[in-house]
């Protein structure tokens, strides 16, 4: 299993003041943050990004939401990343989600969800691409 993900504090959790309480989750959880940075997307980097999801119904409206403000792209570290920080944020509908769990807490919807997570090791080295230069990640 790998030991690298890759996060997003979406543009909900961040207009609702949720930044910092994502970021202690995440720390309390355990994860090393390898790179973070506040960026707000544009459409090439959202559409880009979510590429996968081009024709689902809620395509258009993810990515108007994704460009709706800034976010916090971050690079995770911890053994068995992706599955870990999966669990940390629960299911993608915060009805849904666990007790505990970040989307539980800190989401709005299904859509505005306060948090991503990648889904595979292979995800998440793309993923991590897209956002970071490997110069920008955190070696130890
Ligand atoms: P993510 O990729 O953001 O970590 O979320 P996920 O794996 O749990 O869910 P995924 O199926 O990959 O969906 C990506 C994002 O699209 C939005 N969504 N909206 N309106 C809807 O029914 C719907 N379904 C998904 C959410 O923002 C979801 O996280
Ligand atoms: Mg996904």
């Amino acid at each position: 299993m790998g030991t690298k993900t890759f996060a997003i504090i979406k543009p909900d959790a961040v207009k609702n003041g949720y930044t910092g309480k994502i970021y202690d989750r995440i720390l309390q959880a355990g994860f090393n943050i390898l790179s973070a940075k506040l960026l707000k997307m544009t459409n090439e980097q959202a559409e880009g990004f979510y590429n996968v999801h081009r024709e689902r119904p809620f395509f258009n409206d993810l990515v108007e939401f994704m460009t709706s403000g800034p976010c916090m792209v971050l690079a995770l570290e911890k053994s068995n990343a992706v599955a870990a920080w999966r669990e940390t944020i629960g299911a993608t509908n915060p009805d849904e989600a666990k007790e505990n769990t970040i989307r539980k807490d800190f989401a709005s919807n299904v859509q505005e969800n306060a948090v991503h997570g990648s889904d595979s090791d292979e995800n998440a080295e793309k993923e991590i691409a897209f956002f970071f230069t490997d110069a920008e990640l955190l070696t130890n």
